[in-house]
């Protein structure tokens, strides 16, 4: 086989142009005669070429062979894009083509934005560039190309379009409390922050910067019931954005501040409360004391704002429940209060007392997260006593510190009056110097007079007994000995409310006073009231002398109301000797002394 000792390769050049002349073609490169390969350098980007090899012998030149290619074009820039919008400006970026480059030309095109001309040749090494002095919210296509020592790339365009100074939309105040409120906005695209004022009718003024990743606040330290207006303006870079205003109103007060329950019957009872200005809901829960876990299981319900009152249906009778309510300020909890009632025991068709009840308030902080249940702590315990018991102690208090006590009686389905005590506790340290004076109770309420007893305190010389009238006046004391545990205190105003405080007395020194509070009657009550035997046309009454009384009224009527009958009898009737007098058979009469 004859192997060349050369090869030539012949590159004319470009087939594109008009006249391919005789000659004019590239230095032809001579290749040793075991070469495959050859690179060709220095050629037009995207432009067709004729290659032609032949070898050659010694003293022999073969035949030819030609191929026709086309070199590709030089690369244009990639991943051209709108890096940032500004009001006035757009910044671009792309990523620089492989190869060397001389730089680039961005520029917009003259049709695209007439009177507009913007041409910026730049160097091969930058890969940004910002465009300012365009107008605000405008569309603007951008157009960019690679400059080679070939020649240009093919160009590439985008388009962009500048911001417009909007204001911030939707802005909402929420869950205002009595010092604050909370502000939440839609963010503003290419806001670099934002601007709050706030401003109080009395002229009071604030204001706050933020950055552009807000897009709430709670402002803070606002007066409460007070009517503000609140401002929000998007700020670009260093221009302040349109500014919209809008209202709003702290809360006056948020707590409620009674909550009980009356008409207890053996499955039902009414929990009412003082409506709370500006709370959007209650949440009302309840269920059985610790004691009673188990004879129910605990309920919640969601009431709106203009409820102040709720039936509680289908409670289970001689069972303790505690009740909790929260005011509710859109979701933002409010505070909470609690109090307890009792269930009574059986239907009952007399007037005997059935089942008593102690309430107890006690609120809580204002919190932003809490489970609705009913809730029975941090407060002085609540108790239920038994028609029987007729003295009760309750433990585990803290020194100093004034409890306050109410006492319900409840007469089949209507609750009776409540009574309230308020009583401080006695301070440590002085109760270990002079042992303090326990179980002071005001056992008898006369229109004049109270009889007080106390518990014999050991190693005292005394005991002093002071009271006053509750709302301010003189003061007046008694000192006994220290044998004597009762005292009745003389010559009161009727329907009057006394502080009086029981001290003992080691010689001329007091121990820690405990106090307690009473009022006088005003008019004596009749106790014991019963019906003993009721037959289809006649009940027995029976009730207990009241000492001052010169006569009963008695009377009574059909419980529709219609058809009543009154007894106009001032004699005076002798009580446990039994009354009877014609009722109707049908139904149930109501009678009331
Ligand atoms: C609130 O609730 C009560 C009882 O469910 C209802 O009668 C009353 O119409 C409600 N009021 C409003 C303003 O929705
Ligand atoms: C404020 O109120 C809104 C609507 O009433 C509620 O969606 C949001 O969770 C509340 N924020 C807080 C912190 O309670
Ligand atoms: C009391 O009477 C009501 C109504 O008649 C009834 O629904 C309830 O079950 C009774 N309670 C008891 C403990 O007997
Ligand atoms: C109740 O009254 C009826 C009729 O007057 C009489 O027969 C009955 O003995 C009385 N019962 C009592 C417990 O007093």
């Amino acid at each position: 086989m004859l192997l060349p000792i050369s090869v030539h390769l012949l590159v004319p050049l470009p087939l594109s142009l008009p006249v391919p002349l005789p000659g004019n073609v590239l230095p032809p490169t001579d290749l040793k005669g075991d070469e495959r390969t050859s690179l060709v350098t220095e050629l037009t980007p995207k432009t067709e070429y004729s290659l032609t090899v032949y070898a050659i012998y010694p003293g022999l030149i073969g035949d030819s062979a030609t191929i026709i290619t086309q070199t590709p074009p030089v690369p244009p820039v990639s991943n051209f894009r709108v890096m940032e919008e500004g009001l006035f400006s757009l910044r671009l970026a792309w990523t620089p083509p492989l190869g060397k480059l001389e730089g680039y030309k961005i520029f917009i095109p003259r049709s695209d934005r007439p009177g507009l001309t913007y041409e910026q040749v730049l160097r091969g090494d930058t890969s940004s560039h910002v465009i300012d002095s365009l107008e605000e919210d405008k569309k603007y296509t951008v157009s960019i190309f690679a400059i080679y020592p070939q020649g240009p790339s093919q160009p590439v365009s985008i388009v962009g379009k500048t911001l417009k100074l909007v204001p911030v939309q939707q802005l909402l105040v929420q869950n205002a409390t009595t010092d604050t409120v909370q502000a939440r906005w839609g963010s503003v695209k290419g806001a670099t922050g934002y601007r709050i004022t706030w401003s109080s009718s009395e002229g009071h003024r604030e204001n706050v910067n933020l950055g552009e990743t807000f897009n709430f606040y709670m402002i803070q330290g606002l007066h409460p019931g007070t009517e503000y207006a609140i401002t929000i303006n998007p700020i670009f870079v260093d221009i302040e954005g349109p500014v919209i205003s809008i209202p709003a109103k702290t809360l006056e007060s948020s707590a409620v501040q009674t909550l009980k329950a009356s008409a207890v019957s053996t499955n039902s009872a009414m929990v009412s409360w003082n409506s709370v200005p500006g709370a959007t809901g209650y949440r009302l829960a309840w269920g059985p004391t610790p004691e009673f876990v188990g004879r129910d299981r605990p309920r919640q319900l969601a009431l709106n704002g203009s409820t102040t009152e709720h039936l509680l249906k289908n409670v289970v009778h001689d069972t303790e429940y505690v009740l909790s309510l929260y005011v509710l300020f859109g979701s933002l909890v409010g505070p909470g209060v609690s109090a307890t009632f009792r269930t009574c025991e059986s239907n009952v068709s007399s007037f005997l007392v059935k089942c008593i009840f102690i309430t107890t308030l006690t609120t809580s902080p204002l919190s932003g997260t809490r489970s609705y249940h009913p809730s029975y702590g941090n407060t002085p315990q609540s108790q239920y006593l038994d028609r029987s018991v007729l003295f009760h102690r309750i433990e585990g208090l803290n020194p100093e510190t004034v409890y306050i006590v109410s006492i319900h009686a409840v007469y089949g389905n209507t609750e009776g009056p409540e009574i309230s005590l308020s009583q401080l506790t006695a301070s440590v340290t002085e109760s270990e110097l002079i042992q303090a004076v326990k179980e002071v109770k005001v056992v008898d309420v006369g229109i004049n007079s109270f009889i007080l007893t106390w518990k014999r305190t050991p190693g005292v010389t005394g005991y002093k007994i002071s009271w006053s009238p509750f709302h301010g006046g003189d003061e007046k004391s008694q000192l006994v000995s220290s044998s004597t545990t009762s005292f009745t205190i003389p010559k009161l105003q009727e329907s009057s409310a006394y502080k009086i405080q029981v001290a003992s007395m080691v010689g001329g020194r007091e121990g820690s006073p405990f106090l307690v509070t009473a009022r006088t009657l005003d008019l004596p009550k009749v106790n014991g009231f019963a019906a003993l035997n009721t037959t289809d046309s006649s009940t027995s009454l029976n009730w207990i002398r009241v000492a001052e009384a010169s006569g009963y009224l008695l009377s009574w009527r059909h419980i529709s109301g219609q058809r009543s009958k009154h007894s106009q009898s001032h004699q005076a009737v002798t009580p446990a000797q039994p009354i009877t007098s014609g009722c109707d058979t049908s139904t149930d009469d109501h009678i009331r002394l």
